[in-house]
């Protein structure tokens, strides 16, 4: 019987807070050199969970130091099914207000030069990224936010930009036109890896603020973000438990399971 396996990438001090059973901090080494840190593992009733800070312990790695491939491949090693990323983002429309959550169902990738793909000199793959967010995973994340108190928009377009800096106004604006409706710094490559890893990704997001497009509002400051997190994280706790909880007793196979099966080109003979 296949069962559920909740990768959760999120912020420093969310697996502390969750009351796992049988929980164990494990540094899990990967090829792709070191992950944020160790993971957490552990269990919500029977659903086994694995947890990492992406920022690393104390919040020391930025979106653009962050080891995305070692964290994704960690993940995977773990024996994780399903990843579920847990994240702060900027409203980029008005009706997506600080304090509430977006299940985000599309992204855009704006950074640039980080490690994006497992693929490349001597095996090559092209995995679809039509649809980058696993409806099921996501619909489940959602509801368990909204029973956790949240208010949950079931849809979402993320625009992923490289910072440390936060946008100007006329970037912002930009990405208004773009169809972008929220902004942040680390779906990408995230996003992108775990469909390559064939792990089935969805994105919660919890918006901190209206970034810049407002004209009269002033420009986006860290130091708001992160008191809307604080503010929130018991409501993101509680979201994981309820998912737990929510998870049906079997897993059915997904079709990102097999993502790969027809995304490899390099032919047999020339893979090493
Ligand atoms: N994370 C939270 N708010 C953000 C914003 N306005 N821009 C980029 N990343 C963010």
């Amino acid at each position: 019987m296949a069962s559920w396996h909740i990768g959760v990438i999120g912020g420093s001090g969310l697996a502390e807070g969750i009351g796992l059973e049988d929980a164990q901090e494990i540094a899990v080494s990967s090829p792709f050199g070191e992950p944020s840190g160790p993971v957490t593992i552990g269990r919500i009733g029977k659903v086994r969970f694995t947890f990492l800070a992406r920022h690393g312990a104390g919040h020391r790695l930025s979106p653009s130091a962050i080891n995305y491939r070692a964290n994704i491949d960690v993940m995977k090693r773990c024996g994780v099914t399903d990843l579920v990323a847990l994240s702060a983002i900027g409203s980029l429309r008005e009706e997506l207000a600080p304090g509430q959550f977006v299940a985000v169902d599309q992204l855009i990738d704006r950074t640039s030069g980080r490690a994006h793909s497992f693929f490349g000199q001597g095996l090559v793959a092209h995995v679809s990224l039509a649809d980058p967010v696993c409806p099921r995973l996501s619909a489940l994340v959602a509801e368990a936010a909204r029973k956790a108190g949240g208010t949950v928009h079931d849809k979402g377009c993320y625009i992923a930009i490289e910072g440390p800096q936060f946008s100007t106004r006329a970037e912002s604006q930009m990405y208004r036109t773009w169809g972008a409706d929220v902004i942040g710094m680390t779906a990408m490559p995230e996003a992108r890896l775990s469909r390559e890893a064939e792990l089935p990704y969805a994105l919660l997001g919890m918006v901190t603020d209206y970034d810049c497009w407002r004209e009269a509002e002033k420009g986006v400051e860290a130091a708001e973000v992160f008191a809307v997190m604080k503010a929130n994280a018991a409501r993101a706790r509680d979201a994981v438990k309820r998912l737990a909880k929510a998870l049906p007793e079997t897993r059915e196979p997904s079709p990102i399971d097999t993502a790969l099966d027809h995304a490899i080109v390099t032919a047999p003979a020339a893979r090493d």
